[in-house]
């Protein structure tokens, strides 16, 4: 259904980038901007996307969403993501918190243990930015969060950004990536209503070698807009599909197990009916790592017979708040989903101004002035973590491509309504 042209998307803009990619040897250090192609205000520069009803701003920096304008109930114009209003605040975010708010994430979303893996016998080694050496998270010290990736399509309503990847990282082989983002609200047989949409569309090839691929979109959500201090009493969250999970240790590495959703944590982590947020949190402890309280888990989507196409798109989160009356209904061809519930930000980061004096001018009150615990939530669509270091659970297939694969594809959309 939606995957007709990738392939041609996928192999937009090659010729374009391979004069001005970092070198493989760069890898251990920070990469200089390539002076043939922009200056650091263009890393930064807004590229604003609309259609009716939905109004994002994305940014060459992470391919990252900056903000996701939709309407509340009332009517009024709401910032659904979290993020900073200056587009420069991203690099400074990298190098002190690296929250990877609204970033595309990759080589290898979520973490490798031990930043190693093998295919067909060669051992490849990713530096380990996690855990005091441990793990890799999100693609290592220098992670696609951080690269500058080039627009290569814009129109009035989506924008393409483009990046090859040279082994950067000590990643196998080179692949090159496409990171769609479009809104519309054209009425469609996955869009009856015409409500307003949000499409990511993450295509990869891999040119050279073997090599895990998995990107994800990493946008941190909080339909209540900052209008409570989190989301633990208004938000409701329906994953209607995902009936296991796949349990971690103390530094949240996949142990291999799957467990039950109606068994594990007491029911915690049953979400098959809508349920707030805050309902069971407090029987999570250990889930987001030792000591820990909170969700940050990969469920995976139990596909029904009418989806059983791997990657036929399926209905598969449901997030709706009570205070604004915004709802959020994603679906994915992906088969799992890293759910986040900002269990680590602690009200050291503040709020973007933009949101505050909206809700100043509809509610008299400026709302959250910063990102609290459980103030927001993530939600990667994405495969089963760790894939490459559990080969029990047959995921090769759609983890490790080389360069007689078709395009990989990670594909989302994000309705919004109200209620
Ligand atoms: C991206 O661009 C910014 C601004 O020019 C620069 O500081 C940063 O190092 C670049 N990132 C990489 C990975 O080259
Ligand atoms: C846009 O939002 C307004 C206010 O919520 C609503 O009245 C209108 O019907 C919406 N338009 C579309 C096409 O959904
Ligand atoms: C971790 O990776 C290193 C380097 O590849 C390897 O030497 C070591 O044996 C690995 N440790 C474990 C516990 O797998
Ligand atoms: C809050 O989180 C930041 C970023 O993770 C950390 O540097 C800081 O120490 C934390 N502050 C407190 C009081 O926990
Ligand atoms: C990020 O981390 C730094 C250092 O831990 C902390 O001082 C700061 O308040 C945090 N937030 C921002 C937005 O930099």
């Amino acid at each position: 259904m939606h995957l007709k042209s990738y392939v041609t998307a996928a192999l937009y803009g090659l010729p374009a980038l391979t004069s001005a990619a970092p070198s493989a040897a760069s890898y251990s250090q920070p990469a200089t901007p390539s002076p043939s192609t922009s200056g650091s205000d263009d890393h930064f520069r807004e590229y604003t996307i609309k259609a009716e009803n939905i109004t994002a701003k994305v940014i060459p920096y992470g391919a990252r969403l900056t903000s996701l304008l939709v309407p509340d109930r009332d009517g009024h114009d709401q910032d659904v993501v979290v993020g900073y209003d200056d587009p420069k605040y991203y690099l400074h975010d990298s190098e002190t918190n690296r929250t990877f708010f609204g970033a595309t994430v990759g080589r290898y979303a979520n973490r490798i243990k031990n930043g190693t893996f093998s295919i067909d016998g060669h051992e490849s080694h990713i530096p380990e930015n996690e855990n005091g050496g441990l793990d890799t998270l999100h693609g290592g010290f220098i992670g696609y969060d951080m690269r500058n990736w080039t627009v290569t399509a814009h129109s009035d309503s989506s924008v393409t950004f483009t990046l090859l990847d040279q082994g950067f990282q000590n990643f196998p082989g080179d692949v090159i990536s496409h990171a769609t983002f479009s809104v519309s609200t054209e009425k469609s047989a996955e869009n009856p209503k015409g409500l307003p949409q949000l499409t990511t569309k993450l295509v990869s090839l891999a040119l050279t070698e073997k090599t895990p691929i998995m990107l994800a979109n990493h946008i941190y959500w909080n339909l209540n807009a900052f209008q409570n201090d989190n989301m633990l009493k208004d938000t409701t969250m329906q994953l209607p599909l995902s009936q296991r999970f796949i349990a971690a240790d103390s530094i949240e590495i996949p142990t291999g197990d799957i467990l039950d959703v109606d068994t594990a944590y007491e029911g915690a982590l049953d979400f098959t009916q809508p349920k707030l947020i805050g309902k069971d949190i407090e029987k999570t402890t250990d889930l987001c790592g030792g000591g820990c309280t909170g969700y940050d888990t990969c469920w995976l989507i139990d596909r029904p017979a009418a989806y059983a196409a791997p990657n036929s798109v399926v209905p598969s989160v449901r997030l709706a708040s009570d205070k604004t009356g915004i709802s959020l209904d994603v679906a994915t061809n992906q088969a799992a989903l890293q759910v986040y519930t900002c269990n680590g930000q602690n009200g050291t980061i503040a709020t973007k101004e933009s949101q505050a004096k909206r809700n100043k001018a509809t509610n008299g009150d400026s709302g959250a002035t910063h990102v609290n615990k459980y103030g927001c939530v993530v939600i990667e669509t994405e495969d089963w973590i760790d894939g490459i270091n559990n080969p029990q659970w047959g995921r090769d297939d759609y983890q490790i491509f080389g360069p007689d694969d078709g395009p990989v594809v990670n594909f989302a959309t994000y309705q919004f309504g109200t209620f």
